[in-house]
């Protein structure tokens, strides 16, 4: 079994196998053969590999990863002014690994001056009619009047506002997007809808529809990835108890329908003995949803889902990691990023691949478990 320290050490070499290709440009969302383009700094994606170099640097406090990084946080800065791929509510897993953890790290201006910004755009998507931020499309229009589970991670961002502007807006608006979506997301065994409609006259949300799940009715396993690190979240900025309880709900229900080789196949459905593909990224982060929570439960509550998460991390390391920069230059392989099903509107696309939050989510489980991390969340 691979130490902590030596996984810290092979993801760092990755990062710089690839560091001169992706400075002025961002690893696209997933690779092709294991293998990322370069791509403009568009999708919701391109925080986390700002967020990767943020990590190596606080891990080695090399200055060519902060070199570039700040200057990756002046392309969010451009991005948000100008608008470009901004109209969605991907604002925290934008802004959050790369502008707030610059302003954190580095006290950059110009990282919180962009991460502001990004968190107006976030707040301009609520919707009183419902209580929720609107995911994605025209604002108001009926087929898009939805939340989704994954908007969890972008709620940091508006904590984070507050916190900095003074300005309850932002935090008020998080509160009442939690309250929402904890109520209609959650089904009764624990598992999650990905998205859940709401009636564009009455506000009463109607039904959950999967975008990227396999049915409906099932659980995708990166949704539930992102209820479990969300309810961590929101239980550490709001302390409600009853987000607590959700964690558990959800977690309990992650790791008992994990397979044998404790990797999710990218849809609960599937289990033992399916030929679908894994996902590693859910994984990644109920590893980091798990550490987060930890830090505010009693010694047995902790100590259980620590050992949990470090677990399913040794699991990442000795199955799933990338160690070889001919192999990949990624940090994480078998993630999928979305699967067709006869029930979803997806094509495949970055399916047994690496992805970059996956990559991200991976680099920051292991640095929880290297040092005492300061979340950029
Ligand atoms: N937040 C989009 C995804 O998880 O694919």
């Amino acid at each position: 079994m691979s130490s902590i320290l030596q996984a810290i050490d092979y993801a760092i070499r990755q990062i710089d196998s690839c560091l001169p290709a992706f400075i002025e440009k961002f690893p696209f969302s997933h690779s092709e053969g294991n293998f990322y383009e370069a791509s403009e700094n568009v999708e919701w994606t391109t925080g986390f590999w700002t967020g990767e170099l943020w990590l190596a640097y606080e891990h080695t406090h090399a200055s060519k990863y902060k070199d570039a990084a700040l200057r990756q946080v002046a392309s969010f800065k451009e991005r948000i002014l100008n608008r470009i791929d901004v109209d969605h509510h991907d604002m925290g897993f934008l802004y959050s690994p790369s502008c707030v953890a610059a302003y954190k790290l580095t006290g950059s201006e110009e990282g919180k001056k962009a991460a502001l910004l990004a968190a107006d755009n976030l707040v301009s998507r609520f919707q009183l009619k419902g209580q929720f931020i609107q995911a994605w499309g025209e604002l108001g229009s009926e087929g898009n009047y939805r939340l989704i589970i994954d908007c969890l991670l972008n709620l940091p961002l508006l904590f984070w506002a507050t916190e900095e502007s003074g300005d309850d807006t932002y935090r008020d608006i998080a509160l009442k997007h939690i309250d929402t979506a904890m109520r209609v997301i959650i089904r009764d065994d624990a598992s999650t809808y990905h998205t859940y409609y709401f009636d564009t006259e009455t506000g009463e949300p109607s039904k959950g529809v999967t975008r990227q799940g396999y049915r409906d009715g099932s659980a995708w396993s990166r949704g539930q990835a992102w209820g479990i690190y969300g309810s961590a979240l929101a239980y550490r900025h709001t302390k409600n108890p009853k987000y607590f309880d959700l964690f558990e709900r959800m977690t309990k229900f992650f790791l008992d329908h994990l397979p044998a080789d404790r990797v999710p196949y990218w849809d609960f459905d599937f289990t033992d003995g399916s030929d679908e593909p894994k996902d590693s990224s859910a994984s990644a982060i109920a590893i980091c949803g798990m550490h987060e929570m930890a830090k505010f439960l009693d010694e047995d509550k902790a100590t259980f889902y620590r050992s949990e998460a470090e677990k399913l991390l040794h699991v990442l390391i000795d199955t799933c990691a990338a160690v070889d920069p001919k192999v990949s230059n990624g940090l994480l392989l078998h993630g999928t990023y979305a699967r067709k099903s006869p029930y979803n509107p997806c094509n495949n696309r970055g399916v047994d691949e690496c992805n970059t939050w996956g990559d991200y989510f991976y680099l920051e489980a292991l640095m929880r478990f290297a040092k005492d991390w300061d979340s950029y969340w």
